[in-house]
């Protein structure tokens, strides 16, 4: 099933890297599921996690990794752990990931499945996503899987010099997933796709 995912979804949608290709292979979707959804891991769409959050469809999570462009010594920030799913991804294709998850409840069964998955470069936190992880900064590439209304500040200057960011901007349910790029210290951004991502929330569950 996992092959026929990685053949169906995502390399016949255009995404060739066989890094990537070979990291969606590797990771075993169905342990990031709720049992319940167990024999809908490998479907093309998104599925729901515990306290209202999804995991995102395969492809998005692809296409979000591929537009980071990310080298094997990279350092790099995810907001959103959710499941688990994207920072495995990442992991297979970079130096370190920083996760932060804002529900205490999925950050905490993320990191035990990290740990039993023995996914050692994955560091996870809970905490507001919207201020980043500033004592690990800066980042080579920050990948944000909920959406604000604007690009949070502490984003941008937690992002390196030459360092990427991809971000899912907008109001519920029309967002944009907007790429960054810092260079000279200037950032550059550009809408690559609309998607439709849950909100970012602060800590009292209101939206960014
Ligand atoms: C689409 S879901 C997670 C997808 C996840 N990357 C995965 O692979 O399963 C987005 C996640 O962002 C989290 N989130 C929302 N606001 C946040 C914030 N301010 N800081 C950190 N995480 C936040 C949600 O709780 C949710 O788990």
């Amino acid at each position: 099933m996992r092959q026929n995912m990685v053949e169906t979804q995502i390399e016949a949608r255009g995404i060739s890297s066989p890094k990537i290709l070979k990291a969606f292979m590797n990771v075993e979707r169905h342990r990031f599921v709720l049992p319940r959804y167990i024999s809908k891991a490998y479907d093309d769409n998104p599925l729901p996690i515990d306290e209202g959050q999804t995991i995102s469809q395969p492809y998005i999570v692809a296409f979000m990794t591929q537009s980071l462009n990310l080298k094997q010594k990279d350092k790099v920030l995810e907001i959103g752990t959710g499941s688990g799913y994207q920072a495995a991804i990442l992991g297979q294709l970079c130096d370190s990931v920083y996760t932060v998850e804002i529900f205490p409840k999925l950050g905490k069964k993320a990191n035990d499945l990290f740990i039993e998955l023995g996914y050692s470069n994955i560091y996870s936190k809970v905490g507001d996503g919207y201020e980043g992880w500033s004592e690990h900064a800066p980042f080579d590439a920050i990948i944000v899987t909920c959406s604000p209304t604007h690009i949070p500040q502490p984003l941008k200057d937690q992002l390196a010099e030459g360092g990427r960011m991809v971000i899912p901007v907008g109001s519920y349910p029309f967002q944009n997933l907007v790429l960054l790029e810092k260079r000279k210290g200037i950032i550059r951004e550009k809408k690559i796709l609309p998607v439709r991502f849950v909100p970012m929330l602060d800590k009292e569950g209101d939206r960014y």
